[in-house]
């Protein structure tokens, strides 16, 4: 089952990528955590793309299908995978129809207002990616991980002016995946604004 999840900043699709991930047993792909471990790691990779990602603008796409062309290549992903903000542009969905098959498009609708609502109330623990909200899906103690109890921290990009940009950037160059992959039979959308195990329950009705 190769998967691709399309939507705004922020419309809940790491959220369901971990779940869809354990329940199928298939890896959840996030060209953005891989982004942000590198950036954390101090990586060549990780300097190069820091700037780009604070702002919420894009990484450049050749960088970024070379990435995810070598992570498909893994054994791990030969029975399916999600990708998770992967393709974000058309020249990006093409690279990976040379590469690989999709076959299905879930696109995660949510109104804009949400979008800024569930953005600033995010939290993350840097180390595994783990996601809360602070009244949507709070950890059970204030600024910790539920698993290791370390620091939640606040992406820098979910500042007010880059979650802007980031939502204008989604429109520009995002936003024509959804044209393509429903020209190609392959789209299904999902009601992103009930809560996550309503949202959980129509992915896995589509999947099923
Ligand atoms: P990326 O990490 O992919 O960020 P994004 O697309 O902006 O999406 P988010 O991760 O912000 O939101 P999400 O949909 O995963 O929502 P979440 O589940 O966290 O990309 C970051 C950056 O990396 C890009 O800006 C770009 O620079 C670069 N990049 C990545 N991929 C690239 C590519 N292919 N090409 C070029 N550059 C690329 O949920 C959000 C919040 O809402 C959480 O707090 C959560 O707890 C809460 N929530 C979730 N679901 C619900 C629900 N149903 N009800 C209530 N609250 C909910
Ligand atoms: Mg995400």
């Amino acid at each position: 089952m190769n998967l691709v999840f399309l939507g705004p900043p922020g419309a809940g699709k790491g959220t369901m990528a971990t779940r869809v991930s354990e329940h199928f047993k298939i890896p959840h792909i996030s060209t953005g955590d891989i982004f942000r471990a590198n950036i954390k790691g101090q990586t060549e990779l990780g300097k190069k793309v820091k700037a780009i990602l604070d702002a919420g603008d894009l990484v450049p796409d050749e960088l970024t299908v070379e990435l995810v062309k070598d992570r498909l290549s893994k054994d791990d992903a030969a029975a399916g995978f999600i990708l998770d903000g992967f393709p974000r542009t058309i020249p990006q969905a093409d690279a990976l129809a040379g590469f690989s098959t999709v076959d299905q498009a879930l696109n995660f609708v949510l109104p804009d207002e949400e979008v800024i609502k569930r953005l600033s109330g995010r939290r993350v623990h840097p180390g595994s990616g783990r996601t809360y909200h602070v009244l949507f899906s709070p950890p059970r103690t204030e600024g910790k991980d539920d698993v290791t109890g370390e620091d939640l921290v606040i992406r820098p990009d979910d500042q007010e002016d880059a979650i802007r940009n980031r939502l204008e950037v989604y429109k520009k160059q995002t936003q024509p995946l959804i044209a393509y992959y429903s020209e190609r039979g392959l789209l299904v959308d999902v009601d992103s604004a009930p809560a996550p195990d309503e949202v959980f329950a129509q992915v896995l009705k589509i999947l099923s």
